[in-house]
């Protein structure tokens, strides 16, 4: 699979990660909605769906603000729940797929490519 590198400088350091040169739904960002995200957001969950494609292409640009803006999934207040935030925070490699998977059109790609089991195939 081609992959791409993107590159983050920072002062301290230089970080590098590898996403998708061209992110489908199903292959690429269905693994991390269903990680991430459907906890909420699925039919009957507490925030609109992104289980479809068709949902998650309405929704393509304002999921790419929110996971560059660190606002989803939201995190817990500070303090006692710090590590938790940690451990629910996207990952760069997450973040980056998605905004790829966007900036490319956010294209469908093939059904079959997603992970067994997944939500939208009870749809
Ligand atoms: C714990 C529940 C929960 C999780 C997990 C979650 N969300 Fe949300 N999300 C919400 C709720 C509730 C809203 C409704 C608006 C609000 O309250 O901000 C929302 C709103 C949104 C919106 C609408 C824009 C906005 O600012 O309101 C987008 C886009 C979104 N979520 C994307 C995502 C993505 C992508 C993920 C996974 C990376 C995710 N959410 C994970 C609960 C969640």
């Amino acid at each position: 699979m081609f992959r791409s590198i993107l590159m983050f400088g920072t002062a301290a350091a230089v970080l590098a990660v590898t996403v998708p040169l061209e992110p489908t739904f199903y292959r690429d960002i269905v693994p991390i909605l269903e990680k991430r995200c459907y906890e909420c957001h699925r039919p009957g969950g507490s925030a609109m769906s992104l289980a479809t494609y068709r949902d998650a292409k309405r929704w393509a640009r304002p999921m790419r603000e929110v996971v560059l803006a660190n606002r989803m999934p939201p995190q817990p207040p500070q303090g006692l729940f710090r590590h938790l935030q940690d451990a629910q925070g996207l990952t760069r490699e997450e973040i980056q797929t998605i905004v790829r998977w966007v900036d490319t059109g956010a294209k469908e790609g093939d059904p079959n490519e997603a992970p067994p089991p997944q939500i939208v195939a009870h749809l």
